[in-house]
């Protein structure tokens, strides 16, 4: 963000300031990165994706002085915010495609990221995870606007892929939108509910940031907003937990416990979530 008067500020340092619950989000993922860290009682390799500027990494090197930081970020004008920030320390940055990392890895943490990224970044982020290890997955996800029935169908969807933004849940819905584009009325139906779930979770994300004085931040979200509710928008697109917990399932990993940051009594107000994951035995 900048203006006449002011040097560029990083957003990932305003969203600190004004976006609710992502500071204490971040306050909790280094929680747990230390918890497990600490369960595993061995000299460890941390692993941050989409670090961003490089704040949290930043933080982790100095709170873990035994773990080795790795902190990956593809998207550029990030990157280039991170290697001045983790210039003189000892975070080992990488900007490569996440799918060129190789080194086994005992825990991982993500944490506004995972909406951004295409969803097999969870097979490769399996793949790096050691056995024995943890992945600590935070974002900020689309409140739940699943039916009953749709959840249950979800639990059990062979596959989850996105078709310009529609959700399909089978070999064979996929298949068929590869040949004639059809989509299931199901898939239409999710959308319409998740387009409006999100509006009412940005209208308040908005509304907080204004009343605290963070306009930059609420501009940014208002960015955000429009994008995500852009079907198919590939910059932007949040889902509710239910698909995403299906996602992380059939990546192989295990939801050992969930978090779940906001007013106890609204779940349409449930969006920052951080999931524990394990590998799934
Ligand atoms: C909000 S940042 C993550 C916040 C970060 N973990 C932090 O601590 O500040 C979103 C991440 O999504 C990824 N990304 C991919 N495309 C992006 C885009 N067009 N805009 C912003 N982030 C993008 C980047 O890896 C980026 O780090």
């Amino acid at each position: 963000m900048q203006n006449a008067f002011s040097e560029p500020q990083d957003i990932n340092v305003l969203m600190r300031q004004g976006h609710i619950y992502i500071a204490d989000i971040e306050e909790l993922c280094i929680d747990l990165v230390r918890k497990h860290c600490r369960r595993l009682g061995r000299p460890v390799t941390v692993l941050e994706i989409g670090c961003a500027s490089g704040i949290t990494s930043q933080r982790l090197a100095r709170e873990l002085p035994e773990a080795k930081i790795i902190a990956h970020e593809e998207y550029a004008p990030f990157a280039a915010l991170a290697t001045e920030r983790l210039r003189d320390t000892r975070v080992v940055l990488r900007s490569e495609p996440l799918s060129d990392l190789r080194e086994p890895v005992d825990v991982i943490l993500s944490a506004g990221a995972h909406h951004h990224l295409p969803s097999d970044y969870l097979h490769h982020a399996r793949s790096l995870l050691r056995d024995d290890g943890a992945f600590v997955l935070a974002d900020e996800f689309c409140p739940e606007y699943c039916t009953a029935e749709e959840l249950a169908h979800l639990s059990r969807a062979p596959a989850i892929h996105l078709a310009h933004g529609y959700v399909l849940t089978s070999l064979d819905e996929i298949e068929q939108y590869r040949r004639a584009g059809t989509l299931p009325a199901r898939a239409r139906e999710m959308e319409g509910r998740r387009r409006r779930a999100l509006w009412h979770w940005y209208r308040f994300v908005v509304d907080q940031a204004i009343s605290g004085g963070h306009i930059e931040v609420a501009v940014a979200e208002l960015q955000s907003a429009r994008d995500d509710l852009v079907t198919g928008e590939e910059a932007e697109h949040k889902l509710a937990p239910s698909i995403v917990e299906r996602q992380i399932a059939l990546a192989g990993f295990h939801i050992a416990r969930k978090h779940v940051l906001g007013p106890p009594q609204d779940p349409s107000l449930h969006s920052m979530i951080t999931y524990e994951l394990e590998a799934a035995r």
